[in-house]
């Protein structure tokens, strides 16, 4: 059985492109379509009513392509918008990944303590400390908010003076010399995948970092296997791009977090209409 329709792919903005990277490695016969809303970014600073508002639009729009199942690439809107999406798309499979980063840490760790680094919004919603605890419920979780490493890492300032300053400045206090501190961080926000160069140069290698790419990508295609939803063999797959605002920096800096080259040409500038459920 197979299903030649597309995977949707959605996040606030570029960093989403660290999930599809590693869905295109581990996946390479599906079509996937992205979706960034550039326009409305950053989500981690709003409210979870907000956020969910605007990844309804965002997931009725990944519908008009008929796709057959959607990636919620962006912490902050998995972490308060898995549910209430998942219900309105039913039956259509919705992945987040957020209990894929919690799995990746609770793997990860020897010694049974994990920092999660996210946005305001994820911190604020505790998803990470639920889906960790739901896995191995002895494990301790210490969370932090890091809202400016999204503005260096859409800066396109994955390493330097400044950007090391910063993870110090945020970091160096959740491992205090000689005391209990984690031995694995988890980098719950799609943007931080860039910096991890940055922050293990920082932290050493004490500390484990993991994040939701792979295995999320893990999860889709176990997900894709349970459902008979797997492409069938083509010999070159394709990768459509959607942003609500400026093509020309969606593939420039999207290319950082890609990992290949994208074209401004490549990029279809699209705009999002109130879902009936925002509205009211
Ligand atoms: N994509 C968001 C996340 O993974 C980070 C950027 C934002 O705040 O919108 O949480």
């Amino acid at each position: 059985m197979s299903d030649n329709r597309p995977i949707g792919v959605f996040d606030s903005g570029m960093g989403g492109l660290t999930v599809l990277k590693a869905m295109r490695a581990a996946l390479p016969e599906e079509d996937l379509v992205y979706l960034g809303d550039t326009a409305r970014l950053p989500y981690g600073t709003k409210s979870a009513d907000t956020v969910r508002a605007y990844a309804l639009q965002a997931v009725q729009l990944l519908m008009q392509h008929d796709v057959k199942m959607v990636v919620i690439a962006c912490n902050t809107a998995s972490s308060v918008a898995l549910g209430p999406l998942a219900e309105a798309l039913k039956p259509l499979p919705v992945i987040g990944v957020v209990e894929p980063g919690a799995e990746a840490g609770c793997a990860a760790t020897q010694n049974g303590h994990i920092a999660v680094i996210a946005t305001e919004s994820t911190v604020r919603g505790g998803a990470y400390e639920r889906a960790i605890n739901a896995q191995a419920k002895d494990v301790t979780v210490t969370q932090l908010a890091c809202p400016l490493f999204v503005a260096l890492a859409e800066e396109g300032w994955t390493d330097g003076e400044v950007t090391e300053a910063a993870i110090e400045r945020y970091l160096l206090p959740l491992f205090p010399e000689g005391g209990e501190v984690p031995d694995t961080l988890v980098l719950g926000c799609t943007h931080f995948p860039v910096l991890a160069g940055a922050i293990s140069k920082v932290l050493g290698d004490k500390v484990t970092l993991v994040d939701s790419a792979e295995t999320t990508a893990r999860a889709v295609a176990a997900k894709l296997d349970e459902n008979g939803l797997a492409h069938a063999p083509q010999k070159k797959s394709a990768v459509r791009f959607m942003a609500t605002d400026s093509p020309d920096r969606f593939a420039r800096v999207g290319s950082v977090f890609f990992g290949e080259e994208i074209e401004p040409g490549d990029v279809e500038l699209v705009d999002l209409k109130p879902a009936a459920a925002a509205q009211s």
